[in-house]
């Protein structure tokens, strides 16, 4: 699925989504311009909590992607939160999430930061040894914050190196392999400000073989199995995480949020009965596979350069501060015209950016029909960890984002204004 559902070319040629044709959505919003699709974002968020039953938990990862209204949607949909800085969860607490249903995380939380996490009434999950000395010094005596603890379970899934976090080798969590997540586990239990309710893991992200997710549950159950034959430890809540891919172009094939939970669901049920323990409550967060499919990224071409026998570089008027994830990732994304998105593509380009960085290319290689100045150009997939990594390099104000659905579309991040810029400076 590398377009929203609600993608399809309408009667004048041009791409659609949520009901707006792309090209007049450009004219009247501008570019760059980030596009929601409400059906997509519902349709995902549903999936992952049809399928996931009465068996547990589903939460949003809002690093994928945050706004008041996005959140509202997936607080409708059911979903919980998950959050990893006092910014991410400030955002949700003013956009009215729930907070019983935000779980707390980060391998580096300040003593601030866990403050107000422990007054909201957040979950809070603990990721290194040196949270245990500042809950003790922020929660209040005599009360006792709601707790995970991150366990690394040493597996390292089919996906980039930079975005893999369970191995053993990693700055996230406690290590079963090397003893740690024991002793942790015990310190926990002996905290007189936490109340352990289960453990947490999450081995990465962009995913395809969900073989890893379910060795990691192996891993996980060998550990519970443990903690209740020795400590009599039987944690309630078994969090697998998120990670599950997205099409970025028409070659990948991921699978399905349901195929996801189920592949999760099935190996917690039977490796539970095999090893005769109560099968914990299962939580997964997925991020990009909600917000990713639904998004897609507007832009009109500014200059052509023609390096005769070299290449051709179609310049746009967004980039690198907007998408940073090709030059973070090595990330390869598709690119179609607007008004033509079926027309034979018959030139190869290579789509920069207007950074002032010879990296600023998006797209290497692109096929397209023959592009002029003027023609607006559309980047699907983009709807997970592009505003959310997007800077002001160069001085370049955040696009817009607008939310489609039913041929109407409604601003929900208005495009940041040079005055915007500079809100934080002192003059
Ligand atoms: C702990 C944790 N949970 C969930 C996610 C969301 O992952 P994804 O967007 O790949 O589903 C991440 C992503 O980095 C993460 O670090």
């Amino acid at each position: 699925m590398l377009f929203p559902i609600t993608y399809r070319v309408n009667s004048r040629g041009h791409m659609e989504v949520g009901g707006c044709d792309l090209v007049d959505l450009a004219g009247k919003h501008g570019t760059p311009l980030y596009v929601y699709d409400e059906d997509t974002v519902r349709q995902r968020a549903a999936e992952y909590v049809s399928a996931m039953g009465g068996a547990g938990e589903v939460l949003y990862s809002a690093k994928a992607f945050a706004s008041p209204a996005f959140l509202r949607i997936v607080a409708d949909e059911g979903l919980g939160l998950d959050v990893v800085s006092a910014g991410e969860l400030h955002l949700a607490l003013k956009s009215g999430f729930p907070a019983e249903r935000i779980y707390f995380l980060g391998n580096n939380k300040s003593a601030a930061e866990l403050e107000l996490a422990a007054r909201s009434g957040c979950t809070i999950v603990i990721d290194g040894s040196y949270e245990f000395e500042l809950l003790d010094r922020v929660v209040p005596q005599g009360r006792r914050v709601r707790a995970e603890l991150r366990i690394s379970p040493g597996i390292k899934p089919d996906t980039h190196d930079f975005i893999s976090t369970g191995q053993l080798d990693s700055k996230f969590g406690f290590s079963i392999e090397n003893g740690q997540a024991r002793t942790a586990i015990e310190q926990a239990l002996a905290h007189p400000r936490i109340d352990l309710v289960g453990l947490h893991s999450h081995i990465g992200s962009q995913i395809f073989d969900l073989r890893a997710h379910a060795a990691a549950m192996e891993v996980m159950l060998d550990f519970v199995a443990e903690l209740k034959r020795d400590l009599d430890f039987e944690p309630g809540v078994l969090g697998a995480g998120g990670g599950l891919g997205i099409a970025y172009t028409r070659a990948d094939d991921p699978p399905t949020p349901r195929a996801f939970v189920e592949n999760l669901r099935g190996a917690l049920e039977a490796g539970s009965a095999r090893r005769g323990i109560r099968p914990p409550r299962l939580v997964v967060e997925p991020g990009r596979s909600i917000a990713g499919p639904a998004g897609v990224t507007l832009y009109t071409v500014g200059s052509i350069k023609d390096i005769p026998g070299v290449r051709r570089y179609v310049a746009v008027d967004g980039g690198m501060g907007d998408n940073i994830r090709p030059k973070l990732y090595g990330a390869r994304y598709e690119v179609l015209k607007a008004a033509e998105p079926e027309a034979p593509a018959t030139v190869r380009v290579t789509i920069a950016g207007k950074y002032c960085e010879s990296t600023d290319i998006l797209i290497s290689d692109a096929n397209l029909p023959p592009v002029s100045s003027g023609d607006i150009l559309c980047v699907p997939a983009t709807g997970a960890y592009c505003l959310a990594m997007a800077s002001n390099y160069n001085g370049i104000p955040r696009p817009e984002v607008v939310l489609v659905k039913d041929g109407s579309s409604r601003v929900i991040r208005r495009r940041e204004t040079l005055d915007d810029l500079l809100l934080a400076e002192v003059f």
